[in-house]
């Protein structure tokens, strides 16, 4: 059977350029994000993947990546601080997390947004071939859908946001928010991580265009747009059989030394974006110290920050709140060679790390104030093998809609948080091991070949093109 082409294009594409110390120049396969998330249903179609390599002002030949075609994109440095750095993740990230930050707002910016989708859209055409599929991604690529359609109405176009969709208050917000919305609209369907980002995108479709809705089709311009929840996941194999390595379990037990053999190890990875609600954890942690809830010779929290969007003011800012929390608890609490907080950053995790600090982690706290999914929290799950491990969970990501088992929390409850925190300290092996294997049950059904596959089909009943073969 002939099998369909399929062109993903997302703001990056999934490899980094890597410097040897001989100065030979490399492209590696990126770790985690979407990259993962695709990988294991790309390998098997004709599929091109159209992106921007991470480096502004070149677009270099690229070789193909495990079978997977490459096609960058270039950017310029103006188009980095403008359509990036400003309208994706100072205009649009900030608003579509609940406004969690003041998004910023310039006219400027909408302009290089514009341009730049532009250009996605016309290396999108060019690299698909006749009656392909396309399936865009993300917040940064919201007007390629309508502009691909205008170039390229042969193609199959999906849509999927990673990232929440935010309720019409918030998104009403937008000077251009009109423009967005048809932007999307141009897709045969669109895709997001929850029923709410669904419907909050069809009423918006309702009350801000007037078009005809039937929850979850919108019709626009004759053609009829499908609306869907698809919650991301992750390669739940891949990752339970790198938890159970010999290298990562002898990695895991190290670390545990390494910390000075505490009865309980709290762990957090994120990166650092205010977003993810790391000053709250910190916080409630603090105070738990204080109340004498929890003692540093019993106790160890560790805090991996990766850093990110760096020159964005709203990043710097965090950073530094952060670090001073850090270095308060550890000030107030730390002894001579005992750290309360280790907080690690601008290290290099290699998955294999990664693996082993979560199989050494007796606690899991993710509370993010807003996120789409938090695919840690999976990778989490996946990577307890031996059905141990409590999860702390926050109601506002993604993954807790999924994740009913894990110690759902609200971050913005201090004492919620606390209380619940000492919970999972005291918790009995049955009661975690319980929640665990629930979760592990969900992660196993839910991964993201099952996502992915999911998400194709749909978008094949609703483009009516004829049955789409990957
Ligand atoms: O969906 C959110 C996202 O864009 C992910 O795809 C990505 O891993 C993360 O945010 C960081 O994004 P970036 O470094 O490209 O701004």
């Amino acid at each position: 059977m002939r099998r369909n082409a399929l062109v993903v294009v997302a703001n990056r594409l999934p490899v980094d350029e890597t410097v040897a110390p001989d100065g030979v120049r490399e492209w590696r396969r990126s770790p985690g994000g979407l990259v993962s998330a695709l990988h294991p249903t790309l390998h098997h179609t004709q599929a091109t993947w159209v992106g921007w390599t991470g480096v502004t002002d070149v677009a270099p030949e690229l070789p193909d990546l495990a079978g997977v075609r490459l096609r960058a994109v270039p950017l310029s440095k103006l188009d980095f601080e403008e359509y990036y750095e400003g309208f994706a993740n100072s205009t649009l990230w900030p608003l579509y997390h609940d406004a969690t930050e003041q998004p910023v707002y310039h006219r400027r910016w909408w302009e290089s947004y514009q341009r730049v989708n532009r250009r996605f859209a016309e290396a999108a055409a060019e690299a698909a071939p006749p009656n392909a599929t396309v399936w865009i991604h993300d917040y940064h690529l919201q007007l390629v859908p309508a502009m691909l359609r205008g170039l390229r109405p042969d193609v199959r176009i999906g849509f999927f946001m990673h990232i929440p969709f935010p309720p019409a208050e918030l998104f009403m917000q937008l000077p251009r928010r009109n423009d967005l919305l048809y932007g999307l609209l141009g897709a045969d369907l669109v895709g997001f991580q929850d029923q709410y980002g669904a419907r909050n995108f069809t009423q918006l479709a309702s009350r801000v265009l007037g078009l005809p809705v039937r929850h979850p089709e919108i019709e626009v311009n004759g053609r009829v747009v499908r609306v869907g929840a698809f919650p991301n996941s992750i390669d739940m194999a891949d990752m339970e059989a790198l938890a159970r390595r010999d290298e990562v379990v002898r990695r895991a037990a190290q670390i545990r030394e390494d910390l000075g053999n505490p009865e309980k190890i709290i762990l957090g990875v994120d990166r650092l974006d205010y977003t993810k609600g790391i000053e709250q954890r910190l916080k409630a942690y603090r105070e738990l110290l204080s109340d004498g809830r929890v003692k540093v010779q019993d106790t160890v929290m560790v805090q991996v920050a990766v850093p990110s969007r760096e020159r964005v003011e709203h990043y710097r800012i965090l950073r530094d709140r952060v670090e001073r929390e850090v270095g308060r608890i550890n000030g107030e609490f730390g002894r001579v060679g005992v750290a309360a907080v280790h907080y690690l950053i601008n290290q290099s995790f290699d998955r294999t790390e990664l693996a082993a600090l979560y199989r050494a982690a007796d606690v899991m706290m993710i509370t993010p104030l807003r996120d789409g999914m938090n695919l840690v929290a999976k990778e989490y799950v996946a990577s307890r093998v031996d059905v141990t491990g409590a999860l702390v969970l926050s109601e506002f990501a993604g993954a807790a809609t999924e994740l009913t088992d894990a110690y759902l929390v609200n971050p913005h409850d201090l004492d919620g948080l606390k209380d619940t925190l000492v919970r999972c300290l005291e918790a009995g092996t049955g009661d975690i091991s319980r929640r665990m294997r629930m979760m592990r049950r969900h992660v196993r059904a839910h991964d993201v070949r099952a996502w992915a596959q999911s998400y194709l089909a749909a978008l094949h009943d609703a483009s009516g093109l004829g049955r789409l073969v990957l």
